[in-house]
């Protein structure tokens, strides 16, 4: 604006340059090179005026943006791992240290590999404690690791050492003991000569792996369509050592996992030789031995994301 005011085309200067007109050829000479001077003088004046503004906006936003690069810095907080995910990995080293496949299977599956194929055909009753979400006639998401057993049966030749772990579904209440997802695992054995005392030896094996060398392993008729002879396995009760208290409901013992021998049927839906071959399986609940071995009384506090309940793993 001051620029403007003395040196703009309708400014003093150029105002005082007209006005020369009227005046006398030697005033106009002495007086016109006197404006020239002056002109000459506020145009550097001015510049320089300019140039010391700029330096000073520059200094002051040089001193704005300033960082102190010898601050220390600010960490942000380390993450950790879920406990069930702890489990699982602990039980996957276990069983990929002696030889076993970890084998991954869709948790969107066919009702063939869930249902059908491990000898539940449609209208088996055992279906109905396994209820789930179908999406259509052939889809539904999976109620146990067990359908990844066909899997690997297809895929592989025997002798088969598979085990896998993941995500199952079930029409199941979201109290403290259900949630309709929880974590499986499932381990299938195909091989010449397979007997129970396989199952047996490696259940008492793993489980002592698991639980503590002082864990007792013991086995009870149970009923799934995809083993025969089946079995309930329980371990010695980890809190009282087998001598009764609360959380074993005074029997010493608690229910683990479910085991057994490969159906011949369930074999030779999968093209194997059931003259030739036999096979173990058992399956757990993996949420099931975090809630043991962390002391959790509360299935859901593993899902609410909790950060106060997490940091404690
Ligand atoms: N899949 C069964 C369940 O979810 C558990 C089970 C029982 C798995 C016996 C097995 C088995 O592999 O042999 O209840």
């Amino acid at each position: 604006a001051v620029r403007v005011k003395f040196l703009g085309r309708k400014g003093l200067l150029t105002q005082y340059l007209r006005n020369l007109g009227q005046l006398s050829i030697e005033e106009k000479q002495l007086y016109g090179k006197r404006a020239n001077e002056i002109k000459d003088i506020l145009a550097s004046s001015f510049e320089e005026a300019q140039g010391a503004l700029a330096a000073l906006k520059r200094e002051d936003a040089l001193r704005r943006e300033a960082i102190d690069v010898t601050l220390p810095g600010r960490r942000s907080g380390y993450g950790r791992i879920h406990p069930v995910t702890q489990v699982l990995e602990e039980i996957c080293a276990i069983f990929s240290g002696i030889g076993f496949s970890i084998v991954d299977g869709p948790e969107i599956e066919k009702d063939y590999y869930n249902f059908e194929a491990l000898n539940m055909p449609r209208n088996h009753p055992a279906r109905d404690a396994q209820d789930t979400f179908y999406f259509d006639q052939t889809n539904l998401l999976r109620t146990h690791c067990s359908a990844v057993q066909v899997h690997s049966m297809e895929a592989m030749k025997p002798p088969i050492r598979a085990i896998s772990t993941g995500k199952v579904y079930r029409r199941d209440p979201f109290d403290a003991t259900h949630s309709p997802m929880f974590y499986q695992v499932d381990v299938i054995v195909v091989e010449e000569g397979i007997t129970m005392g396989d199952l047996k030896g490696m259940l008492d094996a793993f489980l002592k792996r698991l639980f503590g060398p002082g864990t007792l392993t013991r086995l009870r008729p149970g009923f799934f369509p995809f083993v025969e002879p089946g079995a309930e396995v329980d371990i010695s009760c980890i809190f009282c050592s087998g001598r009764g208290c609360a959380k074993c409901k005074q029997s010493g013992w608690i229910e683990i996992l479910g085991a057994g021998m490969v159906h011949p049927k369930v074999l030779r839906m999968s093209n194997i030789d059931d003259s030739r071959y036999s096979g173990f399986a058992w399956g757990m609940g993996i949420d099931r031995v975090a809630i043991l071995k962390y002391g959790v009384d509360d299935i859901r506090l593993f899902f609410d994301n909790d950060l106060r309940f997490l940091r404690q793993f």
